[in-house]
């Protein structure tokens, strides 16, 4: 969700104005996903190197999550959302983790979209925390499958994504899922987070259908099936 910081600057405004901004779009991007029939969202919302960022937009980012979490979880839990946070949550503080922890258990029957927000998360630290934990939990296993490796990561309950969506302009991953995106088709558009409404989300999906998904067979091999 990247362009908070460029929108609020276009506006004379501080970044994070950016940021509540993007916070609104969240809310609209979820209920666009559920009137499509979308059924797993995943939201890079703050990465394990966004603690760099100046601590008085650090603090303010918590802030935010706060809030979010305080106002939205009823109305998620009413439209049918399963929330799920992901990441290395012990750096978040007790009010924040409470808060996950009761939204969480709040939404956990609700099946009409799964909303994953990846938080202090980074996609080398899934994989490295995956390996780990598998061989805590498998001392005198042999070599470590594909399917071990990702029952192991953070997100197990969804399907690897169909589509990976960039905002802001920059056409990089940058740790997001690394292991889940590798058959993901990828679009990258230059709408800032703010400004990425239903109509934008709409242009993502179009960009998908057009694509051929060959997971490395030939196109006449998928015309035959
Ligand atoms: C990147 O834009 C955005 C972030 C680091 C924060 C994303 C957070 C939100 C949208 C709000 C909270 C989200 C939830 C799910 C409650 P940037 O600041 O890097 O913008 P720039 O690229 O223009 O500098």
């Amino acid at each position: 969700m990247d362009g908070n910081g460029r929108w609020a600057k276009k506006r004379f405004l501080p970044r994070v104005a950016g940021h509540a901004q993007g916070v609104d779009r969240v809310r609209d991007i979820v209920e666009g996903c559920i009137e499509r029939g979308i059924e797993y969202l995943t939201l890079f919302a703050f990465s394990s190197e966004n603690w760099r960022r100046p601590q008085d937009e650090v603090t303010r980012l918590m802030e935010l999550f706060v809030m979010a979490l305080e106002r939205e979880v009823t109305r998620m839990h009413r439209n049918g959302v399963c929330l799920k946070v992901v990441g290395d949550l012990g750096r978040f503080d007790t009010r924040l983790r409470e808060l996950i922890a009761q939204g969480e258990q709040r939404t956990l029957e609700n099946r009409r979209l799964t909303l994953t927000i990846c938080a202090n998360y980074g996609g080398r630290w899934d994989i490295l925390n995956a390996v780990n934990n598998w061989r805590r939990d498998n001392p005198d296993a042999g070599e470590m499958t594909e399917e071990a490796l990702a029952a192991y990561l953070t997100m197990p309950y969804a399907p690897e994504p169909d589509l990976f969506i960039r905002t802001g302009g920059e056409q990089r991953i940058s740790n997001f899922l690394l292991w889940q995106l590798a058959y993901s088709e990828l679009y990258f558009t230059d709408t800032l987070w703010p400004d990425f409404d239903a109509a934008a989300l709409d242009l993502a999906i179009d960009s998908y259908r057009k694509r051929e998904r060959r997971f490395g067979r030939t196109s006449e091999q998928l015309l035959e099936r």
